[in-house]
């Protein structure tokens, strides 16, 4: 949700600033902060806490001048939301500053290593210490450059980071790491932007490049320099973005279902901001109006949804059974209203929906408050109907505006906000406690970096499966627990945008049925990560190529059992199993929209279909 906008040019830098600032508002923060460096005054840095105008108002009566200046709101993930947490940080010297998005997921190791050096930190966050890193690597080299490539090459995680030191008055570096933030530059008749999100700098400029991951651009009045973080020079030629506001929102990407998918690194670090404490071993939902003591009083949950988000339902039951021992039973919105349900004084009603304007799910909840049940929603649209009904408080996805109708980035960011609903509510029931929330907390923090490797692995592959098999008439996908929704989810991408039809099934249950159609003209898309369900699996894709259906397999990176059974492999990487299918359903989602691409539909709007159904 970070925002960041730098500029260097002859205009007032507080002003670019702030409002590229503005521009960003949408994506939701909680503090802000600037960095202005002029010759005379020096490093100006002005924070404060809520909205902009905050800052703005601050800035009234501080004013900060000059030509070169970065800027950031934040919105928490380590730290609470304070003046002292606020970007831009400083390092010891107070020569350099730092603004970053994203999370650094190796900080605790970094700040021991810090503290031990004898640095004093003074916030909670973890860009104090790429602040930090900086600066002593700047101390060694005299080359802001450099001590920046040298302390990216740190980090673990997906970060956007911009620096500016006061020995180098006339330069911005901005560096990317992984996929997770992105980093686009903007030129202008001499002058110069940076930012985190297009929009911010539209105003300015139509002639932008984006970093890619581990490059880094140092950014004088002379001009732009890009190399990776090992330092090679990159050749980069800007790109010119049009006019029309729907293709200037759709930026580099042909579909707005390409650029969500893409964005799914950066949607599940921002449905994890705020929300996880790694010192603690906490997880906290700010939104949401239930105590720990009403969390205790919870003995069932009815989780309930449609569509896509029906599928996170379905995955959310194991994550909540599984960490918070408490029983869900999930429905379909549509049939839960009409089936009398009993609920019951200890029952709490889950809604699962994007919009939070779906008339099903909408009632669905209806129908819990007419029981005196409370609800929570799991949505994505600020404000929507969903969230202002849910009395228990929307746990908001944070996920950005979604477009295609085809949904992805949110499917993904309702599993990351269930396992932390399940975790919050392990946390209130004791059934974990602080130590045993570490291992979670930790795999949550590094799935964005993940699903980021997933996306760019699987991208060249699913595309050359798609050439395969965009013919095809029929495909099964199978999977077991908690990926058995992920092979619904698969199936049902497959049928929207590309009209291939296309069954999910729970891979046990083949055989009682769809078993019959296996043949060698049938592709079988076999989720089967290394998890303690794996060996039924690989039972079931023996019975596949026994009826000589041509496997596509879903699995654990270097697992070379499975790739001598399958036609084809995707790998993803390790993580908790709880946490696969937030994996495994990327290359279902990329091959899906291959598919469709090759086939020549119609990606972001497939034929019958609503983004959001507003009727029963
Ligand atoms: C429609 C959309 C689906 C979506 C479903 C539920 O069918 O096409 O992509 O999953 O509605 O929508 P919601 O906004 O409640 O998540």
């Amino acid at each position: 949700m970070c925002g960041i906008v730098g500029y260097l040019g002859p205009r007032v830098a507080t002003d670019v600033v702030v409002g590229g600032l503005q521009r960003l508002e949408y994506r939701g923060y909680d503090s802000a902060g600037i960095a202005i460096y002029d010759p005379k005054e020096g490093l100006q840095l002005r924070r404060s806490v809520g909205k902009l105008i905050g800052l703005i108002a601050r800035l009234h009566l501080e004013p900060a001048r000059g030509h070169l200046g970065i800027g950031h709101t934040r919105w928490a993930t380590h730290g609470g939301v304070t003046e002292i947490n606020a970007h831009p940080h400083r390092d010891a010297s107070g020569q350099v500053v730092v603004i970053q998005n994203g999370i650094v997921e190796n900080y605790l190791e970094l700040k021991a290593r810090l503290v031990e050096q004898g640095i004093t930190f003074v916030s909670q966050t973890d860009t104090e210490v790429i602040a930090h890193l900086v600066g002593l690597y700047y101390a060694e080299s005299g080359s802001l450059a450099t001590a920046m490539r040298q302390t990216l090459g740190e980090l673990r995680g997906g970060n956007a980071v911009v620096a500016i030191c006061v020995n180098e008055p006339d330069q911005i570096v901005a560096a990317r790491l992984g996929n997770a933030g992105g980093v686009v530059l903007g030129l202008g008749e001499g002058e110069y932007f940076v930012a985190s999100d297009v929009p911010a700098i539209l105003d300015y400029t139509r002639d932008l490049i984006f970093l890619e991951d581990r490059e880094l651009a140092v950014i004088t009045s002379a001009g732009i320099r890009i190399t990776t973080l090992a330092g090679d020079a990159v050749e980069r030629r800007p790109i010119s973005i049009p006019w029309d506001p729907v293709a200037a929102a759709r930026g580099d990407y042909k579909h707005f279902m390409e650029k969500e998918i893409h964005e799914q690194p950066r949607a599940l670090m921002d449905a994890l901001r705020g929300r996880v404490d790694q010192e603690a071993g906490m997880v906290h939902f700010e939104d949401m109006r239930l105590d720990d003591a009403a969390l205790r009083q919870v003995d069932r949950i009815y989780a309930t949804a449609c569509g896509t988000a029906w599928h996170a339902a379905l995955v959310a039951k194991f994550m909540i059974e599984r960490l918070a021992r408490v029983r869900v039973e999930v429905d379909y919105a549509s049939e839960f209203r009409y089936r009398e349900p009993v609920l019951g004084g200890d029952a709490l009603l889950l809604a699962f929906t994007q919009s939070g304007e779906t008339v099903d799910t909408l009632a669905a909840m209806e129908e819990a408050r007419d029981q005196k049940v409370f609800s929570l929603a799991i949505v994505n649209a600020i404000g929507s109907q969903a969230a202002r009904v849910a009395d228990g408080g929307p746990l908001y996805l944070h996920a950005g505006p979604e477009i295609g109708v085809a949904s992805t980035k949110a499917f993904t960011s309702m599993l990351v906000v269930a396992y932390l609903f399940a975790l919050r509510l392990a946390q209130a029931r004791g059934t974990l406690n602080a130590a045993q929330m570490q291992p979670h907390l930790q795999a949550l923090i590094e799935l964005p970096g993940k699903a980021a490797s997933v996306i760019e692995a699987s991208m060249p592959i699913c595309a050359e499966l798609a050439e395969h098999y965009h013919r095809v008439e029929n495909a099964l996908y199978l999977g077991r627990q908690a990926n058995y929704p992920i092979a619904l989810e698969g199936a049902l991408k497959l049928k929207e945008i590309s009209y291939i039809h296309a069954e999910g099934y729970p891979a046990g249950e083949m055989k009682h049925g769809p078993i019959a159609l296996i043949d060698e003209t049938m592709p079988v898309i076999c989720i089967a990560p290394q998890d303690e369900i794996y060996p039924k699996m690989i039972s079931n894709i023996e019975q596949v190529r026994a009826r000589h259906g041509q496997v596509i397999a879903i699995g654990t990176s270097g697992d070379q059992l499975l790739a001598s059974k399958a036609d084809h492999v995707i790998s993803i990487p390790a993580t908790l199993p709880l946490l696969q299918p937030i994996l495994t359903v990327i290359p279902l989602q990329l091959f899906a929209y291959y598919v469709a691409l090759r086939r020549g539909c119609d990606v972001d709007q497939p034929r019958n279909l609503a983004k959001s159904v507003t009727v029963e």
